[in-house]
């Protein structure tokens, strides 16, 4: 496998003015209640993990779980405690201030939580602005922005300031001004939660389109697990500054880690999320005529498997069959295994 594009080793982000001093002294064992005790918070707390090229790894968890906070320090807006961290091999804390500004203007793009406007230039000019900063010419850059405006919904509010917009509205701004230097790295910050239920599942489609196109390397945050579902590659749970689970959604869903991922995953309709290839059988033994696609959503096959008394043989896109699915494996995902463990 080529080399993460983001890599993490136990990286910790603690405030308080002895932070560095308590965390030497627990040896990486933090445990948050402690550390609070004598003043300290705990942000992020030894998180370890990689981000490949192309890949969407969504951040969950609920407010104050250290979301943010772990995508400052990954993006270097805050210097991480403790730990290292790798950008495409470099060693982000090596960079000094130049290499820094380099590969925030060319490579990564933020999206934040609290918009990040530049109050006095117009949507159009917001938008426009990294591009301008990265040399483009006006005419151009100005040109690049409009597409933006428009693929983001916001025609006709070019030359409106971001205090005459809404909240939801200003949150499209900034994703246009991030869209718009097509970086490599991505990160950003619950993006869509300032917009209503419609306008959102419409930039998730969007969203999702271009990660099709373009491929990027992508941290995504949510307190919604409905979005995390629907966007992510693997999802990454935090709760105090710990990542309790980090997996791909079907596996999440199917075998939660710990209670606080299990509660997220409670009210989830499996038959949406889940493809026949999460719950099939390997077994190719006693199968009917009716075959399925592994990449079917249960719920657009459920009906057909229901009514077959042998197990249907699941197809890979060769038309290989690759294992086999039964009535029962169905009704017993859909509605079985919510209990506590
Ligand atoms: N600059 C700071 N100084 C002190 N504590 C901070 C600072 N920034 C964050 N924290 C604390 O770190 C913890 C994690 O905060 P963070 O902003 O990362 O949460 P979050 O998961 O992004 O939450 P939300 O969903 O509300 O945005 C919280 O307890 C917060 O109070
Ligand atoms: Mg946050």
């Amino acid at each position: 496998m080529s080399e993460p594009v983001i890599k993490c080793e136990n990286v910790y982000k603690i405030f308080g003015a002895n932070a560095q001093k308590m965390l030497q002294e627990s040896n990486g064992n933090v445990d948050a209640r402690t550390f609070q005790d004598n003043g300290c918070i705990v942000g992020v707390n030894n998180a370890s993990f990689e981000v490949s090229k192309g890949e969407m790894l969504v951040v969950m968890g609920l407010s104050g779980s250290g979301k943010s906070t772990l995508l400052r320090c990954i993006s270097r807006l805050t210097d991480a405690t403790g730990g290292k961290i790798f950008i495409e091999g470099q060693d982000l804390l090596q960079l000094n201030n130049k290499e820094l500004i380099e590969l925030r203007r060319n490579k990564m793009g933020m999206v934040f939580q609290s918009f990040a406007l530049l109050p006095h230039k117009t949507v159009v000019e917001n938008i426009a602005f990294p591009l301008q900063i990265k040399g483009v010419k006006t005419e151009n850059s100005i040109s690049k922005a409009m597409d933006m405006v428009k693929l983001v919904g916001l025609d006709g509010r070019e030359n409106y300031f971001p205090r005459e917009l809404s909240g939801g509205q200003q949150q499209r701004v900034g994703i246009a001004r991030s869209l718009a230097v097509e970086p490599d790295i991505w990160f950003l910050d619950e993006p869509f939660s300032a917009l209503d239920p419609l306008i959102r599942k419409e930039m998730q489609d969007e969203f999702l389109r271009l990660q099709e196109k373009l491929q990027k390397t992508i941290m995504f945050i949510t307190h919604d697990f409905d979005e995390a579902l629907k966007l992510a590659d693997r999802i990454a749970i935090m709760k105090d500054g710990l990542i309790e689970q980090l997996d791909t959604p079907a596996n999440i869903v199917l075998n939660p880690a710990t209670e606080y991922v299990r509660k997220f995953t409670e009210e989830v309709p499996r038959e949406k999320v889940l493809l026949i290839e999460d719950v099939m059988d390997s077994s190719k033994d006693n199968l009917g005529n009716l075959k399925v696609l592994k990449d079917e959503v249960i719920e657009n096959v459920a009906e057909k498997i229901l009514t077959q008394e042998r197990p249907v043989a699941v197809i890979d896109n060769n038309k290989n069959v690759i294992g086999s699915i039964n009535p029962a494996k169905i009704i017993n995902t859909v509605f079985g295994g919510r209990k506590k463990n």
